[in-house]
Protein backbone atom coordinates (compact mmCIF):
# COMPACT_ATOMS: atom_id res chain seq x y z
CA UNK A 1 0.00 0.00 0.00
CA UNK A 2 1.15 2.98 -1.42
CA UNK A 3 1.27 6.92 0.45
CA UNK A 4 -2.18 8.23 0.73
CA UNK A 5 -2.20 11.13 -0.78
CA UNK A 6 -0.14 14.43 -1.45
CA UNK A 7 0.09 15.28 2.42
CA UNK A 8 1.34 11.53 2.66
CA UNK A 9 4.06 12.62 -0.35
CA UNK A 10 5.60 14.82 2.32
CA UNK A 11 8.48 13.77 4.35
CA UNK A 12 8.11 13.57 8.00
CA UNK A 13 10.69 13.68 10.65
CA UNK A 14 9.91 13.46 14.53
CA UNK A 15 13.00 14.92 16.55
CA UNK A 16 14.18 13.90 19.86
CA UNK A 17 11.05 11.63 21.48
CA UNK A 18 11.59 9.07 23.38
CA UNK A 19 10.34 5.87 21.05
CA UNK A 20 8.77 3.25 22.84
CA UNK A 21 8.37 0.25 21.31
CA UNK A 22 7.37 -3.29 23.79
CA UNK A 23 10.62 -4.24 24.17
CA UNK A 24 12.85 -0.96 24.28
CA UNK A 25 12.67 2.75 24.62
CA UNK A 26 15.21 4.99 23.44
CA UNK A 27 15.44 8.59 22.59
CA UNK A 28 16.12 8.78 18.90
CA UNK A 29 14.76 10.35 15.72
CA UNK A 30 12.41 8.98 13.17
CA UNK A 31 12.09 9.98 9.63
CA UNK A 32 9.01 9.15 7.46
CA UNK A 33 8.68 9.06 3.89
CA UNK A 34 5.81 7.25 1.78
CA UNK A 35 3.92 6.05 4.06
CA UNK A 36 6.68 3.82 5.87
CA UNK A 37 9.36 3.99 8.63
CA UNK A 38 12.44 5.02 6.45
CA UNK A 39 15.42 5.92 9.36
CA UNK A 40 15.82 5.67 12.97
CA UNK A 41 18.89 7.62 14.52
CA UNK A 42 20.22 10.71 16.42
CA UNK A 43 20.24 13.88 14.63
CA UNK A 44 18.55 13.03 11.44
CA UNK A 45 18.33 16.26 10.35
CA UNK A 46 21.15 17.75 8.71
CA UNK A 47 22.85 20.95 10.06
CA UNK A 48 21.91 23.70 7.38
CA UNK A 49 18.06 22.48 8.19
CA UNK A 50 15.50 21.01 6.83
CA UNK A 51 14.98 20.31 3.10
CA UNK A 52 11.98 21.30 1.42
CA UNK A 53 9.12 18.85 1.65
CA UNK A 54 10.53 17.63 5.46
CA UNK A 55 8.19 18.75 8.03
CA UNK A 56 10.14 18.35 11.31
CA UNK A 57 7.56 17.64 14.61
CA UNK A 58 9.52 18.74 17.87
CA UNK A 59 8.99 15.36 20.20
CA UNK A 60 11.56 16.35 22.92
CA UNK A 61 10.11 15.50 26.33
CA UNK A 62 7.12 13.13 24.21
CA UNK A 63 6.74 9.83 24.32
CA UNK A 64 6.59 8.70 20.31
CA UNK A 65 4.70 5.26 20.17
CA UNK A 66 3.39 2.69 17.85
CA UNK A 67 -0.17 3.96 16.93
CA UNK A 68 -3.27 1.72 18.97
CA UNK A 69 -4.56 -1.13 18.00
CA UNK A 70 -8.06 -2.17 18.87
CA UNK A 71 -8.55 -5.86 18.54
CA UNK A 72 -12.62 -5.49 18.99
CA UNK A 73 -15.27 -2.82 17.17
CA UNK A 74 -18.60 -3.30 15.80
CA UNK A 75 -19.34 -0.24 13.70
CA UNK A 76 -22.74 0.56 12.29
CA UNK A 77 -23.68 -3.21 13.06
CA UNK A 78 -26.61 -3.98 13.03
CA UNK A 79 -28.21 -5.54 16.76
CA UNK A 80 -30.69 -6.30 18.64
CA UNK A 81 -33.21 -4.47 16.19
CA UNK A 82 -30.99 -1.38 16.04
CA UNK A 83 -27.69 -0.69 14.41
CA UNK A 84 -25.06 0.86 16.30
CA UNK A 85 -24.44 5.13 16.17
CA UNK A 86 -20.78 4.85 15.53
CA UNK A 87 -20.26 3.95 11.64
CA UNK A 88 -17.28 3.84 9.77
CA UNK A 89 -16.57 7.10 9.57
CA UNK A 90 -17.22 8.43 13.01
CA UNK A 91 -15.57 5.68 14.72
CA UNK A 92 -12.49 6.25 13.00
CA UNK A 93 -12.40 9.43 13.54
CA UNK A 94 -12.59 8.96 17.29
CA UNK A 95 -9.93 6.45 17.06
CA UNK A 96 -7.41 8.47 15.64
CA UNK A 97 -8.44 11.55 18.01
CA UNK A 98 -7.49 8.99 21.00
CA UNK A 99 -4.04 7.65 19.11
CA UNK A 100 -5.51 4.23 17.59
CA UNK A 101 -4.92 3.58 14.05
CA UNK A 102 -5.92 0.48 13.30
CA UNK A 103 -9.29 -1.34 14.56
CA UNK A 104 -10.46 -4.96 13.55
CA UNK A 105 -14.26 -5.23 13.41
CA UNK A 106 -16.12 -8.05 13.06
CA UNK A 107 -18.77 -9.47 10.03
CA UNK A 108 -21.15 -11.49 11.13
CA UNK A 109 -23.50 -13.60 9.46
CA UNK A 110 -27.32 -14.67 10.46
CA UNK A 111 -27.79 -18.26 11.00
CA UNK A 112 -28.05 -19.92 7.40
CA UNK A 113 -25.81 -16.86 5.85
CA UNK A 114 -22.84 -16.67 3.81
CA UNK A 115 -19.40 -15.71 5.61
CA UNK A 116 -18.57 -14.52 2.17
CA UNK A 117 -21.33 -12.44 2.06
CA UNK A 118 -21.05 -11.03 5.10
CA UNK A 119 -17.41 -10.50 4.73
CA UNK A 120 -18.33 -8.49 1.44
CA UNK A 121 -20.99 -6.41 3.14
CA UNK A 122 -18.64 -5.17 5.76
CA UNK A 123 -16.46 -4.41 3.26
CA UNK A 124 -18.98 -2.51 1.30
CA UNK A 125 -19.71 -0.63 4.51
CA UNK A 126 -16.14 0.26 5.56
CA UNK A 127 -14.47 0.77 2.80
CA UNK A 128 -15.75 4.36 1.43
CA UNK A 129 -16.03 5.31 4.90
CA UNK A 130 -12.84 4.20 7.09
CA UNK A 131 -10.20 6.98 8.00
CA UNK A 132 -7.72 4.58 9.73
CA UNK A 133 -6.89 1.10 8.57
CA UNK A 134 -8.53 -1.63 9.57
CA UNK A 135 -9.47 -5.78 9.28
CA UNK A 136 -12.22 -8.49 9.87
CA UNK A 137 -12.65 -10.65 11.69
CA UNK A 138 -15.73 -13.16 10.92
CA UNK A 139 -17.86 -14.75 12.72
CA UNK A 140 -19.49 -18.76 12.77
CA UNK A 141 -22.99 -18.35 13.63
CA UNK A 142 -23.56 -21.80 12.44
CA UNK A 143 -22.23 -24.86 11.03
CA UNK A 144 -22.35 -26.65 7.86
CA UNK A 145 -19.57 -27.97 4.49
CA UNK A 146 -20.34 -24.53 3.13
CA UNK A 147 -19.43 -22.34 6.56
CA UNK A 148 -16.48 -25.05 6.49
CA UNK A 149 -15.53 -24.23 2.93
CA UNK A 150 -15.69 -20.46 3.13
CA UNK A 151 -13.69 -20.29 5.98
CA UNK A 152 -11.46 -22.07 4.13
CA UNK A 153 -11.85 -19.22 1.30
CA UNK A 154 -11.64 -16.55 3.99
CA UNK A 155 -8.18 -17.22 5.07
CA UNK A 156 -6.72 -18.12 2.11
CA UNK A 157 -8.19 -15.75 -0.52
CA UNK A 158 -9.32 -12.50 2.05
CA UNK A 159 -6.92 -11.92 4.48
CA UNK A 160 -9.27 -13.56 7.15
CA UNK A 161 -7.22 -15.38 9.92
CA UNK A 162 -9.17 -15.09 13.43
CA UNK A 163 -12.66 -16.51 13.23
CA UNK A 164 -15.54 -15.48 16.27
CA UNK A 165 -17.58 -18.38 18.03
CA UNK A 166 -20.73 -16.81 19.88
CA UNK A 167 -21.31 -19.38 23.08
CA UNK A 168 -24.32 -16.94 23.88
CA UNK A 169 -27.29 -15.06 22.22
CA UNK A 170 -29.57 -17.98 22.21
CA UNK A 171 -31.48 -18.28 18.57
CA UNK A 172 -28.84 -15.24 17.45
CA UNK A 173 -25.45 -16.27 16.83
CA UNK A 174 -24.80 -19.25 19.68
CA UNK A 175 -23.17 -22.24 18.33
CA UNK A 176 -23.09 -25.48 20.78
CA UNK A 177 -20.18 -27.54 22.03
CA UNK A 178 -20.40 -30.00 18.57
CA UNK A 179 -19.87 -26.98 16.53
CA UNK A 180 -17.45 -25.32 18.50
CA UNK A 181 -15.17 -28.81 18.21
CA UNK A 182 -15.79 -28.51 14.32
CA UNK A 183 -15.25 -24.92 13.51
CA UNK A 184 -12.13 -24.97 16.12
CA UNK A 185 -10.55 -27.99 13.82
CA UNK A 186 -11.01 -25.83 10.90
CA UNK A 187 -9.62 -23.00 12.21
CA UNK A 188 -6.53 -25.13 12.96
CA UNK A 189 -6.37 -26.66 9.82
CA UNK A 190 -6.50 -23.49 7.81
CA UNK A 191 -4.13 -21.38 10.45
CA UNK A 192 -6.83 -19.26 12.12
CA UNK A 193 -7.21 -18.04 15.82
CA UNK A 194 -10.77 -19.05 17.43
CA UNK A 195 -12.03 -16.25 18.94
CA UNK A 196 -14.70 -16.85 21.65
CA UNK A 197 -17.96 -14.95 23.39
CA UNK A 198 -17.28 -16.46 26.16
CA UNK A 199 -20.81 -16.69 28.17
CA UNK A 200 -23.63 -19.90 28.85
CA UNK A 201 -25.86 -18.87 26.39
CA UNK A 202 -28.70 -21.64 27.38
CA UNK A 203 -28.28 -20.17 31.38
CA UNK A 204 -28.52 -16.26 30.72
CA UNK A 205 -31.86 -17.46 28.81
CA UNK A 206 -33.52 -19.44 31.44
CA UNK A 207 -32.27 -17.03 34.09
CA UNK A 208 -33.20 -14.38 32.21
CA UNK A 209 -37.34 -15.19 32.12
CA UNK A 210 -36.63 -16.24 36.05
CA UNK A 211 -35.42 -12.35 36.43
CA UNK A 212 -38.46 -10.98 34.24
CA UNK A 213 -41.46 -13.58 36.34
CA UNK A 214 -40.00 -11.92 39.17
CA UNK A 215 -40.50 -8.79 38.29
CA UNK A 216 -37.06 -7.57 37.72
CA UNK A 217 -36.83 -5.75 34.42
CA UNK A 218 -34.72 -2.72 34.56
CA UNK A 219 -31.29 -3.29 33.55
CA UNK A 220 -29.84 -4.91 36.58
CA UNK A 221 -31.08 -7.45 35.29
CA UNK A 222 -28.65 -8.04 32.67
CA UNK A 223 -26.20 -8.98 35.04
CA UNK A 224 -28.17 -10.72 37.50
CA UNK A 225 -29.00 -13.17 34.84
CA UNK A 226 -25.17 -14.21 33.75
CA UNK A 227 -23.22 -14.08 36.92
CA UNK A 228 -19.36 -14.18 36.56
CA UNK A 229 -19.74 -18.19 36.93
CA UNK A 230 -21.64 -18.06 33.73
CA UNK A 231 -19.11 -16.06 32.26
CA UNK A 232 -16.28 -18.35 33.64
CA UNK A 233 -18.06 -21.70 32.89
CA UNK A 234 -17.90 -21.02 28.95
CA UNK A 235 -14.58 -19.88 29.35
CA UNK A 236 -12.84 -23.22 30.86
CA UNK A 237 -15.32 -25.09 28.35
CA UNK A 238 -14.03 -23.47 25.24
CA UNK A 239 -10.16 -23.54 26.52
CA UNK A 240 -11.10 -27.69 27.01
CA UNK A 241 -12.26 -27.94 23.36
CA UNK A 242 -9.75 -25.79 21.77
CA UNK A 243 -7.20 -27.66 23.47
CA UNK A 244 -8.47 -31.46 22.79
CA UNK A 245 -8.04 -29.71 18.96
CA UNK A 246 -5.29 -28.12 19.53
CA UNK A 247 -6.20 -25.04 18.37
CA UNK A 248 -4.92 -21.59 19.47
CA UNK A 249 -7.94 -19.92 21.75
CA UNK A 250 -8.24 -16.22 21.77
CA UNK A 251 -11.10 -14.95 24.36
CA UNK A 252 -12.38 -11.66 23.84
CA UNK A 253 -13.94 -9.22 26.49
CA UNK A 254 -12.97 -11.14 29.20
CA UNK A 255 -14.71 -9.21 32.12
CA UNK A 256 -14.45 -11.39 35.63
CA UNK A 257 -12.13 -11.67 38.10
CA UNK A 258 -13.13 -15.92 37.91
CA UNK A 259 -13.15 -15.83 33.50
CA UNK A 260 -9.66 -14.08 33.93
CA UNK A 261 -8.25 -16.35 36.53
CA UNK A 262 -9.27 -19.70 34.35
CA UNK A 263 -7.49 -17.88 31.52
CA UNK A 264 -4.50 -17.37 33.84
CA UNK A 265 -4.67 -21.14 34.83
CA UNK A 266 -4.57 -22.24 31.62
CA UNK A 267 -1.77 -20.00 30.51
CA UNK A 268 0.24 -21.22 33.31
CA UNK A 269 -0.94 -25.00 32.08
CA UNK A 270 0.73 -24.42 28.67
CA UNK A 271 -2.66 -23.61 26.76
CA UNK A 272 -2.30 -21.87 23.61
CA UNK A 273 -5.00 -19.19 25.23
CA UNK A 274 -5.13 -15.47 25.26
CA UNK A 275 -7.53 -13.24 27.11
CA UNK A 276 -8.69 -9.51 25.91
CA UNK A 277 -10.24 -7.20 28.61
CA UNK A 278 -11.87 -4.26 27.25
CA UNK A 279 -11.31 -0.44 28.41
CA UNK A 280 -14.86 -0.78 29.63
CA UNK A 281 -13.79 -3.91 31.82
CA UNK A 282 -10.77 -2.25 33.06
CA UNK A 283 -11.61 1.58 33.36
CA UNK A 284 -15.08 1.02 34.93
CA UNK A 285 -17.54 -1.64 36.95
CA UNK A 286 -21.25 -2.72 36.92
CA UNK A 287 -22.35 -1.16 40.15
CA UNK A 288 -23.60 1.20 37.52
CA UNK A 289 -26.48 -1.09 36.59
CA UNK A 290 -28.14 0.01 39.80
CA UNK A 291 -27.80 3.60 39.38
CA UNK A 292 -31.21 5.09 39.55
CA UNK A 293 -31.36 6.88 36.27
CA UNK A 294 -33.18 4.50 33.73
CA UNK A 295 -30.76 5.83 30.47
CA UNK A 296 -27.48 5.62 32.64
CA UNK A 297 -27.62 2.18 33.80
CA UNK A 298 -28.61 1.11 29.88
CA UNK A 299 -25.80 2.49 28.45
CA UNK A 300 -23.50 0.16 30.99
CA UNK A 301 -26.03 -2.48 29.18
CA UNK A 302 -23.01 -4.93 27.22
CA UNK A 303 -22.35 -8.52 27.31
CA UNK A 304 -20.68 -10.25 29.31
CA UNK A 305 -21.83 -7.73 31.80
CA UNK A 306 -19.70 -5.44 33.61
CA UNK A 307 -19.13 -7.01 37.31
CA UNK A 308 -20.51 -5.04 40.03
CA UNK A 309 -17.24 -6.23 42.11
CA UNK A 310 -15.66 -2.97 42.12
CA UNK A 311 -12.53 -4.22 42.79
CA UNK A 312 -12.74 -5.86 39.12
CA UNK A 313 -10.90 -3.69 37.07
CA UNK A 314 -8.04 -3.31 38.79
CA UNK A 315 -7.72 -7.34 39.23
CA UNK A 316 -7.83 -7.42 35.13
CA UNK A 317 -5.81 -4.70 35.05
CA UNK A 318 -3.04 -6.45 37.24
CA UNK A 319 -3.39 -9.86 35.44
CA UNK A 320 -3.06 -7.55 31.96
CA UNK A 321 0.36 -5.97 33.36
CA UNK A 322 1.56 -9.55 34.32
CA UNK A 323 0.99 -11.21 30.69
CA UNK A 324 -2.26 -13.48 32.19
CA UNK A 325 -3.88 -11.03 29.84
CA UNK A 326 -2.26 -10.02 26.70
CA UNK A 327 -4.25 -7.66 24.44
CA UNK A 328 -7.26 -4.87 24.73
CA UNK A 329 -9.69 -3.81 22.58
CA UNK A 330 -13.23 -2.02 23.21
CA UNK A 331 -15.91 -4.03 22.11
CA UNK A 332 -17.00 -0.50 20.63
CA UNK A 333 -20.72 -1.00 20.03
CA UNK A 334 -22.55 2.40 20.71
CA UNK A 335 -25.81 3.18 20.94
CA UNK A 336 -28.44 6.21 21.68
CA UNK A 337 -30.40 6.70 24.39
CA UNK A 338 -33.02 6.17 22.54
CA UNK A 339 -31.70 3.01 20.75
CA UNK A 340 -31.70 1.27 24.40
CA UNK A 341 -35.20 2.49 25.13
CA UNK A 342 -36.05 -0.30 22.83
CA UNK A 343 -35.33 -2.34 26.28
CA UNK A 344 -37.03 0.17 29.33
CA UNK A 345 -40.01 -2.56 29.92
CA UNK A 346 -37.55 -5.43 29.50
CA UNK A 347 -33.74 -5.52 29.76
CA UNK A 348 -33.23 -8.43 27.18
CA UNK A 349 -34.24 -6.12 24.92
CA UNK A 350 -31.52 -3.41 25.79
CA UNK A 351 -29.26 -3.00 22.54
CA UNK A 352 -26.16 -4.60 24.09
CA UNK A 353 -22.98 -2.07 23.75
CA UNK A 354 -20.52 0.42 25.04
CA UNK A 355 -18.37 3.05 23.95
CA UNK A 356 -14.06 3.11 24.05
CA UNK A 357 -12.69 3.20 20.57
CA UNK A 358 -11.65 6.70 21.71
CA UNK A 359 -10.25 6.16 25.01
CA UNK A 360 -8.92 3.10 25.71
CA UNK A 361 -5.03 4.30 25.35
CA UNK A 362 -6.13 6.98 27.91
CA UNK A 363 -7.67 4.60 30.17
CA UNK A 364 -5.59 2.05 30.06
CA UNK A 365 -2.32 4.64 30.12
CA UNK A 366 -4.38 5.99 33.40
CA UNK A 367 -5.17 3.04 35.00
CA UNK A 368 -1.65 0.80 34.39
CA UNK A 369 0.78 3.07 33.49
CA UNK A 370 0.05 5.99 36.05
CA UNK A 371 -0.66 3.80 38.63
CA UNK A 372 2.11 2.05 38.41
CA UNK A 373 0.65 -1.38 37.78
CA UNK A 374 2.55 -1.63 34.37
CA UNK A 375 5.88 0.12 32.16
CA UNK A 376 5.41 1.98 28.93
CA UNK A 377 7.03 -0.66 26.79
CA UNK A 378 4.22 -3.21 28.74
CA UNK A 379 1.44 -0.53 27.52
CA UNK A 380 2.96 -0.81 23.53
CA UNK A 381 2.37 -4.50 23.96
CA UNK A 382 -1.24 -4.74 25.44
CA UNK A 383 -2.40 -1.76 23.29
CA UNK A 384 -0.71 -2.81 19.62
CA UNK A 385 1.80 -5.22 19.89
CA UNK A 386 0.78 -8.52 21.01
CA UNK A 387 -2.66 -7.92 18.86
CA UNK A 388 -0.20 -7.01 15.57
CA UNK A 389 1.39 -10.82 16.80
CA UNK A 390 -1.47 -12.68 17.18
CA UNK A 391 -3.39 -11.10 14.09
CA UNK A 392 -0.09 -11.76 11.89
CA UNK A 393 0.41 -8.14 11.15
CA UNK A 394 3.52 -7.60 13.00
CA UNK A 395 6.06 -5.96 12.33
CA UNK A 396 4.17 -4.07 9.77
CA UNK A 397 1.86 -3.00 12.20
CA UNK A 398 2.71 -3.11 16.29
CA UNK A 399 6.52 -1.63 15.92
CA UNK A 400 8.00 1.65 14.99
CA UNK A 401 11.24 0.29 13.36
CA UNK A 402 12.48 0.81 9.78
CA UNK A 403 9.97 -0.98 7.53
CA UNK A 404 6.91 -0.35 9.45
CA UNK A 405 3.94 1.35 8.80
CA UNK A 406 4.23 4.85 10.29
CA UNK A 407 1.27 4.38 12.62
CA UNK A 408 2.54 6.71 15.21
CA UNK A 409 1.51 8.49 18.18
CA UNK A 410 3.43 11.03 19.92
CA UNK A 411 1.92 10.87 23.59
CA UNK A 412 2.36 13.37 26.52
CA UNK A 413 2.30 11.04 29.79
CA UNK A 414 1.80 14.26 32.12
CA UNK A 415 -0.73 15.87 30.11
CA UNK A 416 -4.34 15.37 31.55
CA UNK A 417 -7.83 15.25 29.64
CA UNK A 418 -11.03 14.80 30.92
CA UNK A 419 -13.18 12.33 29.56
CA UNK A 420 -16.79 13.73 28.67
CA UNK A 421 -19.73 13.15 25.60
CA UNK A 422 -19.67 16.64 25.22
CA UNK A 423 -16.41 16.79 23.55
CA UNK A 424 -15.72 13.38 22.61
CA UNK A 425 -15.48 12.41 18.87
CA UNK A 426 -17.89 9.64 18.57
CA UNK A 427 -21.27 9.91 17.67
CA UNK A 428 -23.31 8.56 20.58
CA UNK A 429 -24.89 10.77 22.92
CA UNK A 430 -23.52 9.24 26.23
CA UNK A 431 -19.77 8.45 27.19
CA UNK A 432 -19.44 5.09 29.98
CA UNK A 433 -15.92 6.98 31.29
CA UNK A 434 -17.77 10.73 31.82
CA UNK A 435 -15.76 12.54 34.44
CA UNK A 436 -12.51 10.56 34.41
CA UNK A 437 -9.51 12.62 34.49
CA UNK A 438 -6.63 10.64 32.65
CA UNK A 439 -3.28 11.49 32.63
CA UNK A 440 -1.69 10.41 28.98
CA UNK A 441 -2.95 12.35 26.30
CA UNK A 442 -2.11 11.99 22.28
CA UNK A 443 -0.83 15.11 20.98
CA UNK A 444 -0.60 14.19 16.93
CA UNK A 445 -1.82 10.86 15.61
CA UNK A 446 0.12 10.01 12.22
CA UNK A 447 -1.50 7.56 10.19
CA UNK A 448 0.45 5.32 7.55
CA UNK A 449 2.83 8.54 7.15
CA UNK A 450 -0.18 11.53 7.54
CA UNK A 451 -0.63 13.69 10.43
CA UNK A 452 -4.62 12.84 10.68
CA UNK A 453 -4.70 14.48 14.22
CA UNK A 454 -3.19 17.45 15.77
CA UNK A 455 -3.64 19.54 18.45
CA UNK A 456 -6.64 18.49 18.54
CA UNK A 457 -8.02 18.73 15.29
CA UNK A 458 -8.97 15.68 12.98
CA UNK A 459 -7.58 15.86 8.95
CA UNK A 460 -8.84 12.93 7.67
CA UNK A 461 -11.19 12.10 4.67
CA UNK A 462 -13.30 9.06 4.40
CA UNK A 463 -12.23 5.94 2.20
CA UNK A 464 -8.36 7.15 2.92
CA UNK A 465 -8.57 4.13 5.26
CA UNK A 466 -7.38 0.59 4.20
CA UNK A 467 -8.56 -2.72 4.47
CA UNK A 468 -5.47 -4.57 5.98
CA UNK A 469 -5.73 -8.04 4.71
CA UNK A 470 -3.82 -10.70 7.38
CA UNK A 471 -2.01 -13.95 6.30
CA UNK A 472 -2.93 -17.36 7.73
CA UNK A 473 -0.61 -19.65 10.61
CA UNK A 474 0.56 -16.45 12.29
CA UNK A 475 4.11 -17.49 13.29
CA UNK A 476 3.50 -16.08 17.14
CA UNK A 477 0.45 -18.61 17.63
CA UNK A 478 1.26 -21.45 15.21
CA UNK A 479 4.85 -22.36 16.04
CA UNK A 480 3.84 -23.61 19.21
CA UNK A 481 0.96 -25.80 17.78
CA UNK A 482 2.66 -26.78 15.17
CA UNK A 483 5.62 -28.09 17.31
CA UNK A 484 2.90 -29.86 19.27
CA UNK A 485 1.40 -31.74 16.38
CA UNK A 486 4.70 -32.81 15.73
CA UNK A 487 5.25 -34.03 19.25
CA UNK A 488 2.22 -34.79 20.99
CA UNK A 489 0.18 -36.75 19.18
CA UNK A 490 -0.88 -40.14 21.19
CA UNK A 491 0.53 -42.97 19.78
CA UNK A 492 -1.67 -46.37 20.17
CA UNK A 493 -0.12 -48.75 23.05
CA UNK A 494 0.79 -52.53 21.59
CA UNK A 495 -0.40 -55.04 24.08
CA UNK A 496 -2.36 -58.30 23.56
CA UNK A 497 -5.61 -58.16 22.99
CA UNK A 498 -8.08 -59.81 25.64
CA UNK A 499 -8.52 -63.38 25.51
CA UNK A 500 -10.78 -64.43 28.45
CA UNK A 501 -15.00 -64.22 28.28
CA UNK A 502 -16.52 -61.34 28.09
CA UNK A 503 -19.09 -60.03 30.96
CA UNK A 504 -22.71 -61.47 30.53
CA UNK A 505 -23.82 -59.43 33.65
CA UNK A 506 -26.53 -56.97 32.49
CA UNK A 507 -25.97 -53.59 31.72
CA UNK A 508 -28.08 -52.25 34.58
CA UNK A 509 -25.98 -54.42 37.24
CA UNK A 510 -24.72 -52.02 39.53
CA UNK A 511 -21.44 -54.01 39.56
CA UNK A 512 -20.47 -53.17 35.55
CA UNK A 513 -17.81 -50.43 35.23
CA UNK A 514 -16.01 -50.89 38.40
CA UNK A 515 -12.29 -51.45 38.57
CA UNK A 516 -12.82 -54.84 39.11
CA UNK A 517 -15.14 -55.86 36.35
CA UNK A 518 -13.81 -53.99 34.18
CA UNK A 519 -9.82 -55.13 35.00
CA UNK A 520 -10.45 -58.46 36.24
O1 LIG B 1 -22.49 -6.24 24.31
C1 LIG B 1 -21.77 -6.50 23.37
N1 LIG B 1 -20.66 -7.13 23.61
N2 LIG B 1 -22.13 -6.13 22.12
C2 LIG B 1 -21.50 -6.47 20.92
C3 LIG B 1 -21.68 -7.91 20.54
C4 LIG B 1 -20.68 -8.80 21.22
O2 LIG B 1 -21.06 -9.72 21.90
O3 LIG B 1 -19.48 -8.62 21.06
ZN1 LIG C 1 -19.15 -10.78 22.09
ZN1 LIG D 1 -18.06 -7.65 20.53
Amino acid sequence: IGPRGPLAMSRLLIRGGRVVNDDLSQVTDVLVEDGVVRALGRDLLPPEGAPTGLRVIDAAGKLVLPGGIDTHTHLQFPFMGSRSVDDFHQGTKAALAGGTTMIIDFAIPQKGGSLLEAFETWRSWADPKVCCDYSLHVAVTWWSDQVKEEMKILARDKGVNSFKMFMAYRDLYMVGDKELYAAFSQCKKIGAIAQVHAENGDLIAEEAKKMLALGITGPEGHELCRPEAVEAEATLRAITIASAVNCPLYVVHVMSKSAAKVIADARRDGKVVYGEPIAAGLGTDGTHYWNKEWHHAAHYVMGPPLRPDPSTPGFLMNLLANDDLTTTGTDNCTFNTCQKALGKDDFTKIPNGVNGVEDRMSVIWEKGVHSGKMDENRFVAVTSTNAAKIFNLYPRKGRIAVGSDADIVIWDPKATRTISAKTHHQAVDFNIFEGMVCHGVPLVTISRGKMVYEAGVLNVTAGEGKFIPRKPFAEYVYQRIQQRDQTCTPVPVEREPYKGEVSKLKPRDSTVGTRKQDHP
